[in-house]
């Protein structure tokens, strides 16, 4: 998969080349080319900001640049353009596994109070917020979109890693997991993960993702029920 970045903090991507996304990008699962949108500053002080019309606090971040280097990364407009915003929709695993179905998408991070809003009507495909929450920069919230996009991408994850039993794959959240020692400070592992009995303990992990899910993510569990009422409703 094939993945742009524009920025005005090209550094912060050293973090791509290391642990599983590092490895995705030597094996050639990951290319990444992250640009400098200030290369393509035509002031003659690299100048990437100015102050918003109508007054305000801040700067914000100046057309020719950033179309500029949009368009010199993406002259046919092959990639599915997203601009990382908190006015976007918000990420979640089914945005996810769409993205990952894209060949090729860019990332352009905004930084100061954001970027002309003439950018996003010229060059933009998509605005994606990572959460309600504002940050100082869109280059954590590319990381992440990175991160999370790349675990779809086939070949990066291990065999012994996979995205088929975790959370949001099946609509609910993860059951606990228990690894070595059997008992660790007075607590144990649940009996029936020892038993070998793998009917059983499906269905111990079945009730506790159920569980959680009913618990911590309420929406996500009255959408789980309906779904499978629905299907219930299809098979008869
Ligand atoms: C300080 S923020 C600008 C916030 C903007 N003035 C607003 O109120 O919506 C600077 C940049 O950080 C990025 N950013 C901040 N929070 C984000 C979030 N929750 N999701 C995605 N990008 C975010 C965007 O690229 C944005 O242009």
């Amino acid at each position: 998969m094939k993945i742009k970045v524009a920025t005005i903090f090209p550094e912060m991507f050293d973090v791509l080349d290391v642990g599983i996304l590092g490895k995705a990008k030597q094996k050639g699962l990951l290319d990444v080319e992250v640009v400098n949108i200030r290369d393509y500053s035509t002031d003659k002080h690299k100048k990437t900001d100015d102050a918003p019309f109508g007054g305000g606090a801040g700067m914000v971040m100046t057309p020719q640049p950033l179309h500029d280097t949009i368009n010199a990364m993406d002259k046919d407009h092959s990639a599915r353009r997203i601009y990382l915003s908190p006015r976007g929709k918000t990420l979640d695993q089914k945005m996810v596994e769409r993205l990952a179905r894209e060949e090729e998408i860019m990332l352009v991070c905004g930084s100061y109070e954001g970027i002309d809003e003439r950018i996003i009507a010229l060059d933009i495909d998509e605005e994606i917020s990572i959460g309600d929450y504002v940050l100082t920069g869109g280059e954590l919230p590319a990381m992440i979109l990175i991160n999370a996009v790349s675990r779809y991408v086939d070949g990066v994850l291990g065999s012994s890693e996979s995205t088929s039993e975790e959370s949001f794959s099946n609509g609910l959240l993860e059951y606990p997991q228990y690894t070595r020692p059997q008992e660790f400070e007075g607590m144990s592992v649940p009996q029936v993960l020892l038993g070998g009995n793998h009917k059983q303990i499906e269905d111990w992990r079945l009730a506790q993702s159920l569980d959680i899910t009913r618990q911590r993510r309420p929406d996500l569990y009255d959408e789980y029920i309906k779904k499978t009422q629905i299907n219930n409703g299809k098979e008869k």
